[in-house]
């Protein structure tokens, strides 16, 4: 596997763990009680620090190559630099809207839980479509030697929150997804969760 794809397959499967971690503080919300706010917080921070500005450039990066290697088709792939915008935008909606119900706004809840969701599954959507996509045909169109300079463009930016010493602000994070994955283990091994 190539290495910049291979970091992208690692990111979309660390950032499908926390949309899962979403729905579950979605649902909590759904009780009309009080979600975890410090975890949402933390992962909307991380969305903002690692895939708005490291995942989604990388992903630009190599649908430019393919755009220049094989411009039919990279047209398959559809407007990836508009919906990296989208996706970007539907982050922004969703910050603010974290402020608003946390702060003195006048977001209602359930415009506040719409806003969330529609994040939640923007970004599946957007995932699915690269992987589907957007991945495939790029293996399939860039040569060794267009991976080999995509790879060497890779930055030595750390994830902040996937990596052993988790930086301070996403401890809190990190330690409620081992909590949910550890849950998740007990479950299918058909032990009660403590
Ligand atoms: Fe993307
Ligand atoms: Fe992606």
């Amino acid at each position: 596997m190539v290495a910049i794809l291979d970091a992208l397959y690692r990111d979309h499967g660390n950032i499908a763990r926390l949309l899962d971690i979403l729905d579950e503080e979605l649902a909590v919300f759904d009780e009309a009680e009080r979600p975890d706010y410090e975890v949402i917080r933390a992962i909307v921070d991380y969305f903002r620090i690692y895939p708005d500005r490291v995942h989604h450039p990388r992903e630009d990066l190599v649908f430019a190559r393919l755009a220049e290697r094989a411009p039919e088709a990279a047209k398959t792939v559809g407007d990836l630099v508009g919906e990296h915008a989208e996706v970007s935008a539907r982050l922004g909606r969703f910050a603010f809207a974290l402020d608003q119900i946390l702060g003195e706004g006048v977001m209602t809840r359930r415009e506040f839980r719409e806003i969330a969701r529609d994040f939640v599954d923007g970004e599946r959507r957007h995932m699915a479509a690269e992987e589907e996509r957007f991945f495939p045909v790029a293996l399939k169109a860039l040569t060794e030697e267009d991976w080999a300079e995509l790879d060497s463009t890779l930055s030595t930016e750390p994830d902040p929150l996937f990596r052993d010493d988790v930086r301070e602000e996403f401890a809190a994070l990190r330690r409620q997804i081992d909590r949910m994955e550890q849950k998740a283990r007990e479950e299918r091994a058909g032990k009660t969760p403590r």
